[in-house]
């Protein structure tokens, strides 16, 4: 399924470890199949813990605030099969399991900048863009995060737009309290939306 990936850099692709450890120990994972019964995609949801992967440590949660996220940690769709909304059901699938638990309390993730996809499935599912940092070595990711107690509402008089290639106005925003929470296709760039929380 990675095949046809235009940027490979967009895809982080897990271990063999790592897929064993989110089928069987610390995850769920979905799958998608055709009428063949063929797997057409997939996604999984990670129950980190305490570890130190947890992203929550990027956005200075703390304490028992870690033990209460979860992370979209994989989407993958065959290339047969990709803008058909195959990517937002099984998001949505694994949202919906993970809010009927009522253990978890952020639902956390990593996008690539120029993923356009994965964003929008991702902001339409209520996560925000939090942070953008490099991450998995040398990888310029944004941080999205969707808190289930306080959902995010935008103040309407504070949206600034900007190219997701624009990575410093980004960060500075972010610093500043902006949260990145609707995205735009163009032909050349992506626009992302940002905005402060209304209060
Ligand atoms: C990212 C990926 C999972 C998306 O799956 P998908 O089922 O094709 O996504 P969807 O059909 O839900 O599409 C979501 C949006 O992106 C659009 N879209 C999908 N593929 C697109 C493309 N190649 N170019 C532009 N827009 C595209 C869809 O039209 C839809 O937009 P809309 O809501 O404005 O109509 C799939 O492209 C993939 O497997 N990519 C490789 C692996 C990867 O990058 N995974 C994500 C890691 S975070």
């Amino acid at each position: 399924m990675v095949e046809g990936l235009k940027d490979s850099s967009a895809y982080y692709p897990l271990t063999r470890d790592e897929v064993a450890m989110l089928l069987v120990k610390r995850g769920v994972s979905l799958g998608a199949y055709n009428t063949e019964e063929e797997l057409i995609g997939y996604a999984s949801a990670y129950f980190p813990g305490s570890e130190t992967d947890n992203l929550g440590l990027d956005l200075a949660l703390t304490g028992t605030e870690l033990l209460q996220v979860a992370h979209i940690e994989t989407g993958l769709v065959h290339p047969f099969v990709r803008g058909r909304g195959w990517q937002y059901r099984l998001y949505q699938e694994l949202i919906e399991g993970i809010v009927q638990k009522k253990k978890y309390r952020y639902i956390l993730s990593t996008v690539a900048c120029n993923n356009y996809p994965a964003l929008r499935n991702s902001l339409r599912l209520k996560l925000s863009i939090s942070g953008l940092r490099e991450k998995y070595g040398n990888k310029l990711r944004y941080l999205l995060l969707r808190d289930l107690q306080e959902p995010l509402r935008i103040c309407p008089t504070s949206i600034i737009r900007c190219r997701h290639t624009d990575i410093e106005l980004q960060q500075r925003l972010i610093g500043q309290g902006y949260y990145g929470f609707d995205v735009e296709y163009n032909s050349d760039a992506l626009v992302v939306c940002y905005g402060l929380k209304d209060v």
